[in-house]
């Protein structure tokens, strides 16, 4: 029998050429671009914004500082760094996906977000960017869209500088049971329902489902964390483990 599972990866629930899911999960982010940020205040009721509120608490980041907010999306990360690093610091806003980007950067604009941002249209899995630059990186919601998880973390590894950190925000597995049923009632029934609703587009919603289920749990990708490099890796469950926040450094 041929082994093909080194040319496959998951697209939520179904297995495909590692080549094809980078445009598949292009095809959902243009599709949500513009309703995105509705769609995550909606979704979560309003609990996205605690959760981030939480790694920007973790992630120490000073005046003067350098920044990777990548996959970074509409940029509610980066808003808030760029107000912590201030003129003498610098944020860079990563994203593989031009319509995303695009939103982010009107928006963050609109907000009078201005002067110390960039904005990059780049893969995780290679970043363009020096080795040892950046004093800290973010990736929220971002590494379970990735094909090759491994590679992006390695490659994250690259640019961070030693003594910098890396925080991973992500869905991850809840760890009460009940929680757990209620969730999964919710996603894989109501999300759909409310993309259908609100964005015209259940098909993305019922990736996002399934996406989330088929991401590593928490001692899995604490594990990846350390074997691309990543020095006292450690994480924090929020909301009952329905996300967590995983943060590495790099001595
Ligand atoms: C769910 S959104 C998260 C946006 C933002 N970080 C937030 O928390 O609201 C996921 C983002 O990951 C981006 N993305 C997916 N694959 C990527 C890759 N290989 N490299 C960089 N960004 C990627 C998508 O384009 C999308 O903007």
């Amino acid at each position: 029998m041929v082994d093909n599972s080194e040319k496959t990866t998951h697209f939520g629930f179904r297995t495909v050429a590692k080549e094809e899911k980078e445009g598949m999960v292009a095809d959902v982010f243009h599709s949500v671009a513009t309703k995105y940020d509705l769609m995550n205040d909606l979704m979560s009721f309003g609990i996205h914004r605690v959760w981030k509120r939480f790694t920007i608490e973790c992630s120490g980041v000073r005046r003067g500082q350098h920044v990777l907010d990548l996959a970074g999306g509409t940029g509610d990360l980066t808003a808030k760094f760029s107000r912590l690093v201030g003129d003498d610091g610098g944020v860079v806003l990563a994203d593989i996906n031009a319509s995303m980007l695009k939103v982010g950067r009107e928006k963050l604009r609109n907000n009078g977000v201005i002067g110390n941002v960039d904005y990059v249209q780049a893969n995780a899995e290679a970043l363009p960017f020096p080795d040892d630059f950046f004093d800290c990186i973010t990736i929220a919601f971002g590494l379970r869209n990735v094909t090759d998880k491994e590679k992006a973390l390695r490659s994250m590894y690259r640019v961070l500088k030693p003594g910098g950190r890396l925080l991973v925000l992500e869905f991850s597995k809840p760890t009460v049971k009940m929680l757990s049923k209620v969730y999964d009632a919710y996603s894989f029934h109501i999300l759909p329902r409310i993309g259908e609703m609100v964005a015209s587009d259940a098909d993305s919603y019922r990736y996002l489902a399934e996406s989330i289920r088929m991401h590593p749990d928490q001692e899995t990708l604490k594990n990846m964390m350390s074997d691309a490099g990543f020095d006292n890796v450690n994480y924090f469950n929020l909301t009952g483990g329905v996300v967590a926040l995983h943060r590495g450094f790099k001595f």
